[in-house]
């Protein structure tokens, strides 16, 4: 079945049981702040789901467009990433009908419309919700113990919005694929697809982390249609369905070499691109328009690959074969192949400049490419490190990511303190009362707008502006805490907050951009910070507060904190110390953390002066200005800080804290980095979960993995010691079979072959075992760009090997045995030798 027949057959199937059919809503969300793209095909129908506004018809099914980011760099590796892709599903958003009408409804079309064996479908549901498994038994001819329970069954329209359990249905691609377990079942391991996820909508997610009824619990179902095409035609990889088909037939006709993964990528980001653009994106620097960029970027990249010359044909390729299902694509080829050749022609020009100092990287570094090399790369000729990263990994190299990181937060550190660049007038800037502390929400008045560092009366959709308030709950990066997100609202528009800054002492910026409407001076802003992000961030900032004290009581008053940044997702904390830290003390200094946290300690703050807060034994930084006015921030009686972030109410909101590091970044300075709260939680999750594929791997439970990994050390140690020996003796047999003594011709007998040796030991044991067949004599073996000279010992006194190294290359040695770098053809050296001793 081909790929429009599934559709059609999908769109029929609901549209004869009385589902209004959509068309597919624009890849850009229209209202919907929570997506960079419409990813799912309930996305465009969130307000429905809401209660916010009614739905065209009680029920409904659609093919919507769909395209995802976060797999961005997979795309090509595996088998089944792709950024664009086309979702079929049905909807009752409003509750018209529920499981008992969707479930059989879905089993239905699968098995009489599409007719997939039976034998072939399995089931999973919710733990929780016990209506679903019910109801597949009852409704349907699945086989009852084919219905599975799992945890993962639950979907989330976005970080806020509707959410609700789900039961998905999974395709059987057989024993062959996967691990192997006659016991296996859904979601284990590749064995089983799933294809069809049917939603059951009940609960609305707020920003605020609190979870509410929907007004109606309703359906949304979802099936990629890709994937079904994969199960349909009986294929292992998406890239092989009849809907990539052409593609990849024009991609083989135009190139000149066959490379798996770099045709993946073309195909795939062709057809991203093509929608993409239709829909009204152009490539920039961020948001939308950066993923774009990366796309086309990705794709010139991987067309270079390919000897590919005309990439921007592909999108020609891309528009017949879908313009009939998405009309809006034929209308704007032409825009898609001007902004795509231009974009691609552009990057063309930084490859070439840049690949000349990324060829000399890469031939200085055999493993990790330091971060300053990549940081140079993107200062210097605009490499983005994506495309560093992907170039390395090509070339079997890493790009040490935390040196880049750092290279980049220098070089932003560096363009903040030029304030007079970006805050031109620092002390005109108004300043603005701080609720932040309290409050995650609060009304403000705008007193200054500024756009492209220039003062403006107001700002309209889509640019980027700077906005003070005369009042703001948001927290301006200070201190090592970073600033804070979130959403300005006013009468006309709404500004999306990417980050606050503090230009000087009690001025707050707002730097963002309107994501809708327009803003003016004297508006009425509902200013709203980022809940989840902000507590986030606390939770690391008050365990920071933990992580400096435990370190007094373990290092001693010579831990003195140098410095810190905290994060939503980490934090790291300098201290002085001579010499690293040893693993009983970072335990020590771990396990006290936690200790603390566990012990619940209320959270105080005190307004007083400095001299007091320090007489009372506040820690604070010695290298930092405080005014005489200080805050001091308490937990419980056990540590105070002079501090001016904003941190959890009682410690036992810190929820796990955990030490990922100790390590040394410079002459007496060491740097810890911490995780804590849900970043902690998902490090442990995600080492749980390496751990035990590595003892599934290695088939033993976890708790044997150390004695297995010793054993298997152990074993290879063995095996390749056997393996020397093994050579050692093949040497002896091949050093019989073919050495020619050139000792007729020459003064002293000498032996000078050409080997395979993989290093100087190899290259030096083939020169022994030639001198014990020789007895007395000269031996040079050559072999992969190396030499060895050997003398017997008898002639040791009169013949120095040194005299012949020039005539090899350059090394060095013992009279009787000289080794080094070839730098001759062998056959010349060879000769030059013969001619000495002769
Ligand atoms: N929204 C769900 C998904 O994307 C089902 O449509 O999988």
């Amino acid at each position: 079945m081909t790929g429009s027949e599934i559709r059609r057959r999908f769109l029929e199937h609901f549209a004869s049981r009385e589902h209004r059919i959509l068309p597919s809503a624009p890849l850009v969300p229209q209202r919907d702040p929570t997506t960079l793209f419409i990813s799912a095909g309930m996305h465009p129908l969130k307000p429905y789901f809401q209660g916010v506004s009614r739905p065209p018809a009680p029920r409904l099914a659609s093919c919507q467009k769909c395209f995802r980011t976060p797999d961005l760099e997979e795309v090509g590796k595996t088998d089944r990433h792709n950024t664009f892709f086309e979702m079929l599903g049905n909807f009752a958003p409003t509750g018209d009908y529920f499981k008992e009408t969707a479930i059989p409804l879905a089993w239905e079309l699968v098995t009489e419309g599409l007719k997939l064996p039976k034998a072939k479908l399995r089931v999973t549901v919710h733990p929780d919700d016990e209506e679903s498994p019910e109801l597949w038994r009852k409704e349907t001819d699945v086989r009852p113990d084919w219905i599975y329970r799992n945890h993962d069954n639950w979907w989330y329209a976005g970080t806020t919005g509707p959410n609700g359990p789900d039961s998905e249905i999974w395709f059987d691609r057989g024993p062959e694929v996967g691990c192997g377990r006659p016991d296996c079942y859904p979601d284990h391991c590749e064995r089983f697809l799933e294809f069809w996820n049917l939603v059951f909508m009940q609960y609305d997610l707020h920003t605020d982390g609190t979870r509410v009824p929907l007004p109606r619990p309703g359906v949304d179902t979802g099936m990629g249609l890709e994937r079904m095409a994969t199960v349909m035609q009986g294929v292992t990889n998406i890239f092989e369905i009849d809907l990539y088909k052409p593609l990849l037939e024009f991609i083989h006709a135009e190139s000149k070499k066959r490379r798996t993964v770099s045709e993946r990528v073309v195909a795939d980001h062709l057809r991203g691109m093509t929608f993409v653009i239709a829909d009204g994106v152009l490539p920039s620097n961020e948001g939308r328009g950066y993923v774009l960029r990366r796309l086309i970027r990705r794709a010139t990249l991987h067309a270079g690959h390919l000897g590919l010359a005309r990439l921007t044909d592909g999108i020609g390729v891309v528009v017949a074969a879908m313009k009939d299902q998405y009309p809006e694509l034929a209308a704007r080829q032409d825009l898609v192949r001007t902004v795509v050749g231009q974009e691609a022609d552009k990057f063309r020009q930084t490859l070439e400049q840049g690949m000349e100092l990324f060829e000399r990287v890469i031939d200085k570094y055999e493993k990790v490419i330091p971060g300053e090399e990549a940081f140079r790369l993107h200062d210097t000729f605009g490499f983005p490190i994506e495309l560093t990263r992907e170039l390395a990994a090509e070339r079997g190299r890493e790009v040490d990511m935390e040196g880049f990181e750092s290279g980049m937060s220098a070089q932003r550190e560096r363009s903040r303190t030029m304030t007079g660049d970006r805050w031109p007038d620092v002390k005109a800037l108004p300043p603005s009362e701080f609720t932040g502390y309290r409050k995650l929400e609060d009304r403000g008045r705008v007193l200054l707008l500024r756009r492209g560092g220039r003062e403006v009366e107001q700002a309209a959709e889509g640019e980027e502006v700077e906005v003070f308030l005369n009042r703001s709950p948001f927290y301006a990066e200070s201190g090592g805490q970073v600033g804070d997100t979130g959403v300005l609202t006013g009468p006309n528009g709404r500004v999306r907050v990417d980050d606050t800054q503090r230009p000087t002492e009690g001025v707050i910026a707002h730097l963002g951009s309107l994501e809708m409407g327009s803003v003016k001076v004297g508006d009425r802003m509902t200013a709203a910070v980022d809940a989840g992000r902000r507590d986030q961030v606390a939770r690391h900032h008050s365990a920071t507060h933990l992580l400096h004290k435990a370190l007094r009581e373990v290092l001693g008053e010579q831990a003195v904190q140098k410095g810190s940044w905290v994060g939503p997702d980490h934090t790291t904390f300098d201290f002085s110390l001579n010499r690293a830290v040893t693993r009983e003390e970072l335990e020590r200094v771990g396990h006290r953390i936690n200790q603390q946290i566990r012990a619940a300690l209320g959270f105080k703050e005190t307004h007083t002066t400095y001299a007091k807060a320090v007489a009372q034994g506040a820690m604070h930084l010695f290298e930092e200005k405080y005014g005489d006015q200080v805050r001091m921030v308490c937990f419980g009686g056990w540590t105070c800080e002079l501090c001016g972030g904003t941190h959890v109410k009682n410690t036992a909101d810190v929820g796990p804290a955990l030490i990922l590091s100790e390590a040394s970044v410079g002459a007496g300075l060491r740097r810890i980095d911490l995780v804590a709260g849900e970043a902690a939680e998902a490090v442990i999750r995600r080492r749980f979960a390496e751990l035990g594929d590595l003892a599934r791997s290695l088939n033993v439970p976890v708790e044997r993995l150390p004695e297995r990994v010793a054993e298997l050390r152990e074993q290879l140690r063995q095996v390749q010691r056997r393996l020397l020996e093994l050579e050692d003796r093949l040497r002896a047999v091949e050093v019989g079979e073919r050495s020619q003594i050139r000792e007729r011709t020459t003064r002293v007998p000498l032996i000078a072959e050409r080997v395979q040796a993989r290093d100087l030991d190899s290259l030096r044991s083939y020169a022994d075992r030639y001198l014990e067949r020789l007895g007395s004599g000269v031996v040079a073996v050559v072999g992969d760009g190396m030499f060895v000279i050997k003398v017997s010992r008898d002639l040791a006194g009169e013949l120095d090997a040194n005299r012949f190294k020039a005539f090899f290359g350059t090394g060095g040695g013992r009279p009787e045995l000289v080794q080094g770098k070839l730098t001759r053809p062998a056959e010349d050296a060879f000769n030059l030798l013969e001619d000495a001793l002769r």
